[in-house]
């Protein structure tokens, strides 16, 4: 079967600052968030290689991005780590070398003809910020984000066109809030409701702020949304999948893209004591200052069906009072990472977004597969020939290209990830890369088949599966 793709459609690959950088030049009190996790009692280091090391993107950057070049990305996003652009958050003292680095990538990029999409937090809020300030419970840390975000757009904007103000805002406090896996540990769904909420008004914060600016570009952000299918027809399953796409997706995506929260949602927070009490004002803030574009991050379908339980009386909110996971008899997993692989997930998620924001327009800001021992695919000459990420990847991007051909408004796909990268969860172990990092060989990159599979997919604009 083959799928031609519009000319115009970008194909590229993403990462992070943190997942890629290391920690080379930085400075004392410089952590993140995802520094502290790390830190704590749940780090993961994979044979000795965490993010300290990372990709040495910091000072391997030339040759990264000269192989973009070669397999001829048309963009790649990665993110600055706010933690590392200060040296005191307050006074907003910028750390010049740090600075100085984002500005030789962009350079790179643009003259190697990559166009570069920033995304302004990767999971890095400061740690400063949450030990001082409890992190996005507070209003302050919105004000230092917006003043952040405007120092990044005068420094940077010129000649980044596409900002994005987080990657998936809602991981972190569900992460530590709702399911109480990470540091700092603690059950609070109010505070997760209040920073999905602050986030949000962040976003619109900056999205006013850029358009002060007049600058010639345009602001969203990247959300995570999960692609909810009910176990059967039934009300109870139906109801279960439609409250959690309402407390998992559509409370960032009515705010971003309609500017108003759904009424449902309001009621729900107030009957569960998890309401974020805004103000008139910041409601019209929201309402103001609208995404230009969401990059949307898609790798599993979410089943569930109806609860079975009744929820006690006293107990912590969590949204699984409305479902259950459902287990789907017989389905295909990448047994690496656990999850479900499904690519008429992106067929369908296309279709909600057609259906629930019309005016929207997105793009795929990640997609992709994660493999453990992939060195074990390497053939003769030492490259790994990874036919199962290539078969993913052109899985997924038919049900897309489908879906576009029928109007969806996205505008392309950014695969997940350039390199191999530290991840969040396992360090090294899981390599989502179009090219290897070699960790027995002083970090010596190297194309795997995807990249010149890729390369192909990228020059011919045709998807043959
Ligand atoms: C995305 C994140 O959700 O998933 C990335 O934006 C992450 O930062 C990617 O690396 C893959 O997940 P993981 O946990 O396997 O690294």
């Amino acid at each position: 079967m083959q799928y031609s793709i519009p000319k115009n459609f970008i194909l590229g690959a993403a990462s992070s600052a943190w997942q890629t950088e290391g920690w080379s030049g930085k400075k004392d009190g410089q952590d993140s968030y995802l520094d502290a996790w790390f830190k704590s009692e749940h780090f993961v280091w994979h044979k000795g290689y965490g993010p300290d090391i990372a990709t040495n993107f910091m000072h391997q950057f030339p040759e990264d991005v000269a192989l973009m070049a070669d397999i001829h990305l048309t963009h790649y996003r990665t993110s600055i780590n706010w933690s590392r652009f200060f040296t005191d958050y307050e006074n907003l003292v910028v750390d010049e070398d740090y600075a100085q680095h984002i500005d030789d990538v962009i350079n790179a990029l643009l003259a190697a003809g990559v166009e570069p999409m920033i995304c302004l937090e990767h999971y890095e809020l400061p740690k400063y910020l949450m030990d001082k300030y409890d992190g996005w419970s507070s209003k302050k840390v919105i004000e230092l984000y917006v003043a952040y975000a405007e120092i990044v757009f005068k420094r940077y904007g010129d000649r980044v066109k596409h900002w994005f103000t987080f990657n998936e805002p809602i991981v972190v406090q569900t992460r530590v809030y709702l399911d109480a896996l990470r540091w700092p540990h603690e059950q609070n769904p109010k505070k997760w409701m209040l920073w999905n909420f602050h986030k949000t008004l962040a976003t619109a914060k900056v999205i006013a702020v850029y358009r002060s600016l007049d600058l010639d570009g345009r602001v969203g952000c990247i959300l995570n949304p999960e692609m909810v299918y009910p176990r059967s027809s039934s009300a109870a399953d139906q109801a279960a999948a439609h409250y959690y796409d309402l407390l998992y997706n559509k409370v960032f995506f009515d705010p971003m893209v309609k500017g108003v929260y759904p009424d449902e949602l309001i009621h729900l927070c107030r009957e569960n004591d998890i309401y974020f009490d805004p103000t008139a004002e910041e409601l019209q803030i929201i309402k103001d200052n609208t995404v230009d574009f969401l990059g949307i991050n898609q790798y599993y379908p979410k089943r569930v069906k109806s609860q079975r339980f009744a929820w006690r009386a006293g107990e912590p909110f969590h949204p699984s009072k409305y479902y259950e996971d459902f287990d789907l008899p017989g389905k295909q997993m990448n047994s690496s990472r656990g999850w479900e692989i499904y690519p008429q997930i992106m067929y369908d998620m296309a279709m909600y977004l057609t259906d629930n924001y019309p005016d929207l327009t997105w793009l795929v800001a990640e997609n992709g597969m994660g493999r453990e021992q992939e060195t074990d695919y390497k053939d003769t000459t030492g490259v790994i020939q990874d036919d199962y990420r290539i078969d993913f990847i052109g899985q997924h991007l038919s049900y897309l290209l489908k879906a576009v051909d029928q109007g969806a408004k996205c505008e392309g796909y950014m695969l997940w990830a350039f390199t191999d990268c530290v991840s969040p969860m396992n360090a090294f172990k899981n390599r989502y890369g179009l090219v290897e990092i070699d960790l027995e060989n002083g970090l010596k990159r190297q194309k795997k088949a995807s990249a010149n599979w890729y390369r192909s997919l990228i020059t011919d604009r045709v998807l043959t599966i």
